[in-house]
C-alpha cells in the first residue's frame, strides 16, 4: 500500500491484519520511513510503502524515497495489487494523481482507496467517492470504484478485506 504521510497506511495494516501494533502508526506524519514488509498468511505479504508528499524532509529525501520505491518494486516482482491510500477530507491532490499515473506506467494493477470516512458525514463520503470515480474512469488499468474505509469504525472493510484475497489468491 501507498500513499501520502499521515493519510493511514499503517493503520490500515493493522486493521487488515486485525492486529493493533503489527505496524507503526503516528500523529505526525513520517511515521513510517522504511519499507516494511508483514507476511500475512500463506504466502502473501503486504508491503507498507513510507508515505509520499512529505515535504518537511526535503526534497532530496522525498525524491529519494520515490527512487527506492520504485527499484523496490520492480525487484519484488509479482506485486498483486497496488492500493493507493487517499484522505477522504483533502481534495485530489497532485501528488496522488502523480502516484497514480506511476503506477499504472509500472503495469501494476491499482485501487484507490479513501481513508478516514469516519471524519465525513454520508453527503460528504459520495461527492470525494464520485469525484474519485470522475478521474478513475479517465485511467484504464485501474478499479473503477474507490473503497471507502475507516481503521476507526471498520466502515468498508469487508469490501477491501475481499479484494486483498480476491488479488492474493484469485
Ligand atoms: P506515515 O507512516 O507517516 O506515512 O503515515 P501513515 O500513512 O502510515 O498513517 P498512520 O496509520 O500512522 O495514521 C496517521 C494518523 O491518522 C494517526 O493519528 C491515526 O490514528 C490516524 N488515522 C488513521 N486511520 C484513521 C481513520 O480511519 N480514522 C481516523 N479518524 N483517524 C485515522
Ligand atoms: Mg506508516
Amino acid at each position: 500500500m501507498a500513499g501520502r504521510s499521515n493519510v493511514g497506511k499503517s493503520s490500515l495494516l493493522n486493521r487488515l491484519a486485525r492486529s493493533h501494533h503489527l505496524a507503526r502508526t503516528g500523529r505526525m506524519p513520517g511515521k513510517t520511513t522504511l519499507a516494511n514488509l508483514y507476511e500475512i498468511g500463506t504466502g502473501g505479504y503486504f508491503l507498507d510503502l513510507p508515505g509520499y508528499g512529505y515535504m518537511q524532509r526535503g526534497r532530496d529525501e522525498a525524491t529519494d524515497s520515490r527512487a527506492i520505491a520504485g527499484r523496490l518494486l520492480r525487484r519484488l516482482g509479482n506485486i498483486s495489487r497496488m492500493l493507493l491510500l487517499v484522505d477522504s477530507r483533502r481534495d485530489i491532490l497532485e501528488s496522488d494523481l502523480q502516484a497514480l499515473s506511476w503506477f499504472l506506467s509500472m503495469g501494476l494493477p491499482v485501487s484507490v482507496v479513501i481513508t478516514k470516512s469516519d471524519k465525513l458525514n454520508r453527503q460528504e463520503q459520495s461527492r470525494i467517492k464520485m469525484d474519485w470515480m470522475a478521474v478513475l474512469s479517465r485511467n484504464p488499468g485501474v478499479d473503477l470504484t474507490p473503497i471507502l474505509v475507516s481503521s476507526k469504525n471498520g466502515d468498508g472493510m469487508d469490501l477491501l478485506s475481499a479484494k486483498v484475497s480476491e488479488s492474493l489468491y484469485g
